[in-house]
């Protein structure tokens, strides 16, 4: 009987493993994005069921019921926690659960190596360090990541002095520990090691500036697969290493996508902001007066235009206001005027942060175009509506040698006939730097929440 029960969980891992890679498959492209989804959850639902029934099969009825019960706390909580957060709470709820992966992968290391009493070969006890270790960064990673997109600690660099030759030597010295830990298979040195894991992964993350903190998201992403993968070693459970690895591999290529769409050095990043100087803020620079505007003004140049882009970002999320501005879109179609969005590839706060709000309020996918496929058309755009995005417009950037952003491609709005910024106030996006934008002849602000202004405009037109 466990001879057949252990192959059907084996063949319940290789199923769950083809959905999940399948799921990957399906995330790619917007149109399979949903069908991705619900391959991934199907397969997490085998896994789980397979895992339980291995993990309970020979277990006593009470271990049994204390994993039902922690589940079903666990459960809850989750449920709760992802029918609260709003859009814009995602990168941090997300940050959150990397944080526990790599809470997870530390205590299942210590305890492996306590319930086998330091009795081990040398490849496993190299597991559990290195499980360890991945675990304590990606665990303190994550928390200060959570802290700086939720805003509870400043988003600048933190710029201790030495403080790459503070990060090498928290690497040579968990080097040493690791010899001392296979040689002598005693606790302290891995007790040692977490310590020192533990305030690496925090130095990491806290020296990173807020404009690279979309990659470190996804980097964290990244540590938190090889976090699962090395407990799925240490546990030796083969489709924990193949989920792990998976996680791990796409996080890795999408944080070097988004290396190279920021013009970032993807190692500078992985080592803490290594190479860059800290630079932070040009607020002091004066770039003379903005020029405001009404709705009903937008509304009489929209009127008149045959090309409108519209560029979102970070404030058309906080805003909720993807439903007027889908609501325009179709009015503007309607009246003939080729209506399209230019999408940055950091703008928002999450990876395909603007595209899964224009899809839920079902802009069609053709009119929305990557930042590359639409950067050339904006010199013969009449008129571009930057709904809440600063960084990702921010022509210092491509102009300015010493902004704190320099190198970042952006979406060259300014080229176009007429620009309108829709936000609150004069003050700095996230990466804290001032918008020479906003000052040009071209550009006029249409100050307040962006969903209000964009519903008056509708109405005015
Ligand atoms: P940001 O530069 O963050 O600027 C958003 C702007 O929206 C702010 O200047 C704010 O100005 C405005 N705003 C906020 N609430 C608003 C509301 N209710 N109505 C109207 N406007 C509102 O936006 P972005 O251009 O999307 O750039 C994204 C930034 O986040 C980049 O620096 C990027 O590196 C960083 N980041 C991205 C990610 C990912 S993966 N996408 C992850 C972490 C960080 P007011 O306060 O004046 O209204």
């Amino acid at each position: 009987m466990t001879d057949v029960s252990t192959s059907l969980i084996q063949a319940a891992y290789i199923v769950a493993a083809l959905l999940f890679i399948m799921s990957l498959a399906g995330l790619s492209r917007h149109e399979t994005a949903r069908d991705g989804n619900v391959l991934g959850m199907v397969g997490m639902g085998i896994a789980l069921v397979a895992t339980l029934w291995l993990a309970l099969r020979d277990a006593p009825w009470g271990n049994a019921v204390a994993v039902a019960v922690a589940m079903a706390i666990g459960a809850a909580i989750g449920i709760w926690r992802a029918r609260r957060v709003e859009m814009t709470g995602m990168p941090e709820l997300i940050a959150m659960l990397h944080s526990f992966v790599g809470a997870a992968a530390v205590l299942v290391g210590l305890n492996t190596f306590l319930a086998s009493d330091g009795v081990g070969d040398s490849v496993h006890l190299v597991e559990i360090f290195l499980g360890v270790f991945i675990g304590a960064v990606t665990f303190t990673g994550s928390i200060v990541a959570f802290l700086k997109l939720s805003a509870r600690i400043s988003s600048k660099p933190l710029m201790l002095p030495a403080r790459h030759w503070l990060n090498l030597a928290a690497l040579v010295v968990s080097a040493g520990l690791l010899v001392w830990f296979v040689a002598g298979h005693s606790l302290v040195p891995l007790l040692l090691m977490t310590a020192i894991a533990l305030a690496f992964g925090w130095h990491l993350v806290a020296s990173i500036g807020g404009g690279d903190m979309p990659v470190v998201v996804s980097m964290l992403n990244s540590y938190s697969g090889w976090a699962a993968a090395a407990a799925g070693f240490m546990l030796g459970n083969d489709l924990l290493i193949v989920t792990g690895a998976l996680v791990g591999s796409s996080g890795a290529y999408l944080s070097y996508i988004m290396c190279t769409a920021m013009n970032r050095s993807f190692v500078s990043v992985i080592a803490g902001g290594f190479g860059s100087d800290g630079a932070v803020s040009d607020s002091d620079v004066d770039y003379g007066d903005h020029r405001e505007t009404t709705a009903a003004e937008v509304a009489e140049l929209l009127k008149n235009a045959s090309s409108v882009v519209i560029t979102p970002g970070y404030g058309m999320a906080v805003a909720q206001a993807q439903y007027p501005v889908a609501e325009l879109t179709s009015k503007l179609r309607e009246r003939g005027v080729d209506v399209r969005f230019g999408i940055h590839p950091v703008a928002g706060r999450l990876p395909g942060h603007m595209n899964v709000l224009l899809a839920e309020a079902r802009v069609p996918y053709d009119i929305v175009l990557e930042m590359d496929e639409i950067n050339d058309d904006f010199p013969d755009t009449d008129v571009v509506l930057v709904i809440g995005a600063n960084d990702t417009v921010n022509p210092a950037a491509a102009e300015d040698p010493t902004s704190p952003i320099a190198g970042m491609p952006v979406l060259q709005v300014w080229n176009a006939k007429d620009v309108v910024v829709f936000k609150r106030s004069m003050n700095a996006g996230y990466a804290g730097v001032q918008n020479p934008l906003f000052f040009r002849d071209n550009s006029a602000m249409l100050f307040g929440d962006a969903k209000e202004r964009v519903e008056d405009i509708i109405k005015a037109l």
